[in-house]
């Protein structure tokens, strides 16, 4: 299990570079401290703008493939461990433990929806395509980022059920859409009380 546990740990401390906490100390920001208060790509562009935003989603997607490809790589082939998916699976999953909750700033990070994209395109890729359209979808129709995502989520555990997904695969859906919900519960709040912040000029079905 030391192995494994050493992948997981790698995967944890790679998840924990936030991308908008990195790329804002260069600029002198902390995005914590601005808009919905959250260390994320949304929160970067609705605070700073599409010039720190991409490059704050290109990392955060990036980690997320990083230590999925991490997980599988240098699974031990050692008779008995689960296999190389797994290991990616749940290097994966510890990526975005790391993005939520990171060891490098102070255990404040952001809600995990781009470290989890990267991970899902490298471990399942045709789904993810699907899940950005339900997720763009969510946004056309809302103009609300939060309550796309989680519909995202959510989508990963249909699409698991859908395909009769192999354990590895099923858990890391569910554990995944659990995460989200939970690091989402503020927007959830805030939209039944009517109090979300929404992108409203996204809202191509409202004008
Ligand atoms: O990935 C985060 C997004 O789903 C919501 O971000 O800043 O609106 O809470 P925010």
């Amino acid at each position: 299990w030391l192995p494994s546990l050493s992948i997981l740990a790698v995967a944890y401390l790679v998840g924990s570079l936030s991308g908008s906490l990195l790329l804002g100390r260069m600029r002198g920001v902390d995005i914590r401290t601005q808009g919905s208060g959250n260390a994320g790509g949304t929160n970067a562009f609705r605070t700073q703008g599409p010039g720190f935003a991409i490059p704050v989603v290109v990392f955060d997607v990036g980690k997320g493939a990083l230590a999925a490809w991490l997980g599988m790589r240098f699974a031990p082939q050692v008779e008995g461990y689960p296999g190389a998916t797994a290991h990616g699976y749940a290097a994966a999953f510890a990526a975005v433990l790391g993005h939520v909750w990171p060891l490098w700033h102070g255990f404040r990070g952001g809600k995990g929806a781009a470290t989890l994209a990267g991970g899902v395109l490298v471990l399942w890729p045709w789904v993810a395509p699907v899940l950005l359209v339900a997720w763009m979808a969510v946004i056309l129709a809302t103009g609300y980022v939060g309550l796309a995502t989680v519909v995202a989520g959510l989508s990963l555990v249909l699409a698991a059920w859908w395909t009769e997904a192999a354990p590895p695969r099923m858990w890391f859906s569910v554990a995944a859409a659990g995460l989200l919900l939970f690091s989402h519960r503020g927007n959830l709040r805030r939209l039944l009380r009517g109090e979300e912040s929404r992108f409203q000029r996204a809202r191509l079905l409202h004008r």
